[in-house]
């Protein structure tokens, strides 16, 4: 290898070292969400018919996954550049969270967390969403 070959291999592990290192030390940065209190007369809050499944699962790959992982681990390829965990809605903490207050925080999302209330019309989608993470409980 020519000297100017070596330079360049050299550089460029360290190069990635550092990007490793830094991401490492942004993940450790990540803070945990604060408490979310939601309005008692949502929280009690339910879906007006059946939620449709197939439906909950098909919005979710589209607007939810990227951050929050296929199954809800707060693992999704956008986690790493969020300042606060998404969430691990596999535990018994988020679960224990009525239909109403999950509801509600999708529609009206909070800092790094988008609402849908929006982008997402019509309510019985936003169900489905509700009804598909219920199927993330471990
Ligand atoms: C850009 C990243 C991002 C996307 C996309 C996203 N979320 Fe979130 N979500 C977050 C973050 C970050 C939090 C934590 C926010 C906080 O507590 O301040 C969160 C929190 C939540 C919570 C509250 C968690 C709890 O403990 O009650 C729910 C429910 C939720 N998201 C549902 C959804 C749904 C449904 C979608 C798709 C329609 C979605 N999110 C899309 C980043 C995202």
């Amino acid at each position: 290898m020519k000297t100017s070959q070596k330079i360049t291999t050299v550089l460029a592990a360290t190069a990635l070292a550092v990007v490793f290192l830094f991401g490492q030390a942004a993940s450790a940065q990540q803070a945990k969400a604060k408490p979310w209190p939601v309005p008692d007369k949502d929280k009690t809050m339910k879906a007006p018919t059946k939620p449709d499944l197939a439906t909950g699962k098909e919005l979710w790959a589209k607007h939810c996954k990227s951050c929050h992982g296929s199954k809800g681990l707060g693992d999704g390829p956008k986690n790493a550049s969020l300042k606060t965990f998404s969430g691990d809605f596999s535990t018994a903490a988020f679960q224990s969270a009525t239909d109403g207050e999950l509801f509600y925080r999708t529609n009206k999302g909070r800092d790094e967390m988008p609402g849908y209330e929006k982008k997402i019309p019509d309510a019985n989608d936003r169900w489905a969403l509700v009804a598909y993470m219920r199927t993330m409980k471990k």
